[in-house]
């Protein structure tokens, strides 16, 4: 039998007698009495600072803490706020109901998602783009899914990235041992191609100057920035792909609140050999609690020894995943009939509708602002400053969280990104707010 090997724990007190006063309190929780041998993850060691949104999150509670009769209005993480329309929530209130029948119960369901919910997923996004039902991964949500595919691709892929972007392409990609080390003068990690995308380059990439690297992470409308991509813009970055041999992960998380533009970049022709879509319930029906989302990836996208990358997908998410819930797939299909798309779409409008309140506030100030019209965020400029100061400033002076540019990238240190993801009525107070302190 396994004999178990004692331990003294006498260093315990002096250890935590030198734990500093000043560190964190995370921190503190981290140091324990008792080490194992498990050394940590060189390259978790390696991620700067705390998640982007945690931090905001614990700058917001002191705010509080320091403010405790002050109103916060937050147009900081993006999160959803408007309710989910009831033909939408009862749908899996009844199919919640029907598992506690011996008719409904259900148990795991097929990995890849109900056949029924990736045909509509195929049906309503993309139409007349020969995207089938079976390269359709119905998941939980998009962030999971780059975690996977991040998974697919291992640590020896190069990849490059929008400066700024979402957090999760390089965090993922530290985590997987794609990068070196972070610089901090330059605050970017080697081993990544950072793409910048702003104002001067109308939002997109200077390709000819861009490294090659197998994969480049694209997403349109670009979170933090807002901007949407145009078919040009799109066409020259799938020629990019194709003269590269890259692949594109292309982040449509915000496509449905895109009016004029392309919506996929499967839109574009060639791009079913070059790309992968990663997307999103989360903020087409307010599902960021619910858990929804999709990866496609078609057949036709093909490894350097022409094995197809989609057999690779679907064996992580049959390994690593098991299927997304089936409440939560019940609600997607429910999204996707004609009245429950038709009472996602009006709460869509009334994000595009706050933006709009936003950006008006912002120029009315004189200040350059981006985004807001094909998406739920307005990138406002403030030139010379750093968005740290800037966000402080405006926490303190009128109690409204934002989110600081510079935690989407060294491209972002100039511009805050402010969320149309509101109740109306805190948009018009956040608006008035803004006017005073502001003008
Ligand atoms: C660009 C982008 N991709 C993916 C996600 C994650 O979405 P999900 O809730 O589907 O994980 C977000 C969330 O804010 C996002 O902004």
């Amino acid at each position: 039998m396994h004999k178990f090997p004692t331990f003294s724990l006498t260093p315990c007190k002096t250890m935590l007698q030198t734990i500093p006063s000043t560190m964190k309190a995370q921190d503190k929780d981290r140091v324990s009495c008792y080490f194992t041998k498990v050394g940590r993850n060189a390259n978790l060691e390696r991620l700067q600072y705390n998640y982007l949104f945690p931090e905001i999150s614990e700058r917001e509670l002191r705010h509080i803490k320091k403010y405790p009769n002050a109103k916060v209005i937050s147009l900081g993480i993006g999160d959803t706020t408007e309710p989910i329309p009831e033909i939408i929530a009862s749908s899996m209130a009844n199919y919640a109901r029907s598992l506690s029948t011996p008719q409904g119960y259900k148990g795991y369901g097929a990995e890849q998602g109900n056949k029924d919910l990736r045909k509509a997923v195929a049906e309503t996004f993309y139409k007349d783009m020969g995207i089938k039902d079976s390269e359709v991964f119905i998941s939980d949500g998009s962030q999971c899914d780059i975690s996977r595919l991040q998974m697919l691709f291992g640590s020896n892929v190069s990849i490059a990235v929008q400066d700024p972007s979402f957090p999760a392409y390089i965090d993922t990609g530290v985590i997987t041992g794609q990068t070196g080390d972070y610089e901090k003068g330059s605050g970017r990690y080697q081993n990544i191609a950072y793409m910048e995308c702003g104002p001067e380059n109308n939002f997109f990439p200077d390709l000819p100057k861009t490294d090659r690297t197998d994969i480049i992470f694209f997403c349109s409308p670009n979170n933090p920035t807002g901007h949407a991509s145009s078919r040009e813009q799109l066409e020259q970055l799938v020629e990019f792909a194709q003269q590269n041999g890259s692949i594109i992960v292309y982040d449509s998380a915000y496509a449905v609140y895109i009016t004029d533009g392309p919506r996929s970049i499967y839109e574009i022709p060639g791009a079913r050999k070059v790309a992968i879509e990663v997307s999103s319930f989360s903020k087409i029906a307010g599902f960021t609690g619910v858990r929804l989302g999709w990866t496609v990836v078609p057949k036709e996208l093909v490894y350097s020894n022409g094995f197809p990358v989609i057999n690779d997908f679907n064996r992580i998410v049959c390994t690593c995943f098991n299927g997304a819930s089936n409440i939560a797939q019940a609600g997607g299909l429910a999204c996707l009939s004609s009245d429950g798309f038709k009472a996602v779409l009006s709460n869509v409008n009334y994000y595009k509708e706050n933006a709009e309140i936003l950006m008006n506030t912002f120029t009315s100030l004189g200040l350059r602002v981006y985004g807001g019209v094909n998406a739920p965020y307005v990138w406002v400029h403030f030139p010379g400053s750093n968005s740290w100061d800037v966000f402080n400033e405006i926490l303190e002076k009128t109690h409204i969280i934002t989110v600081p540019g510079s935690g989407f990238g060294p491209g972002g240190r100039e511009f805050i990104r402010v969320t149309a993801f509101s109740h109306r009525e805190n948009i018009l107070e956040a608006s008035e707010r803004l006017r005073s302190f502001l003008s």
